[in-house]
């Protein structure tokens, strides 16, 4: 079988732009407060690195992974904690950073485990929505996108682990 195409739905270019006016934004909020980014493994390990370049040295970074598609299109709606965080949110603002809300189900899940923890504060920083595809809402303070409701790839994104590393978030074209 022939290698499928991947037709460009977000460039690199107006990715990056989006991030610095995320990054700013994150920045006034924040105004040089301690902040813990939590980054969700693994589709936001480049949108967490893009974002943070942005960022101050008020900032600490961690991850957390979550698994619920196992390599499928879909979610299973179980979601798995592969690692937890390794630093202590008591009493910190949390920003956690999120590479797409599809259907709301991490997110949500997310949210109520790290606020059993008593964070300052918890928000979300999403770099794409797929409104039509959700099922649990969740509030997101910094949203790069919202897209129609399409699998997408690349830019931290995969399908069955393929495509994380493109610089730019397409749409696979099955041949
Ligand atoms: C994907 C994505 C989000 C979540 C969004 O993660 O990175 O974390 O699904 O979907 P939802 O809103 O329907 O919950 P996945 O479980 O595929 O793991 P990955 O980031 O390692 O690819």
């Amino acid at each position: 079988m022939s290698e499928p195409t991947i037709e460009v739905l977000i460039d690199a270019n107006t990715l990056q732009a989006r991030i610095a006016e995320l990054a700013t934004q994150i920045r006034k909020d924040y105004d040089g407060k301690p902040l813990v980014l939590v980054g969700v493994l693994k589709g936001s390990f480049l949108f967490l690195a893009d974002l943070c370049k942005h960022l101050d040295n008020n900032v600490i970074i961690d991850f957390l992974q979550t698994s619920s598609y196992h390599g499928g299109r879909s979610t299973t709606g179980v979601v798995q904690i592969r690692k937890d965080v390794d630093v202590n949110i008591e009493g910190v603002d949390v920003l956690l950073v999120e590479d797409i809300v599809d259907t709301g189900t991490t997110l949500s899940h997310l949210i109520d485990l790290l606020g059993t923890r008593k964070p300052a504060s918890l928000k979300i920083a999403s770099l794409l929505s797929k409104p039509e595809a959700r099922r649990v809402e969740v509030p997101v303070e910094y949203l790069g996108f919202e897209i129609e409701n399409v699998f997408v790839v690349g830019y931290g994104l995969d399908d069955a682990e393929k495509y994380r590393q493109l610089p730019y978030i397409g749409v696979v074209k099955d041949s």
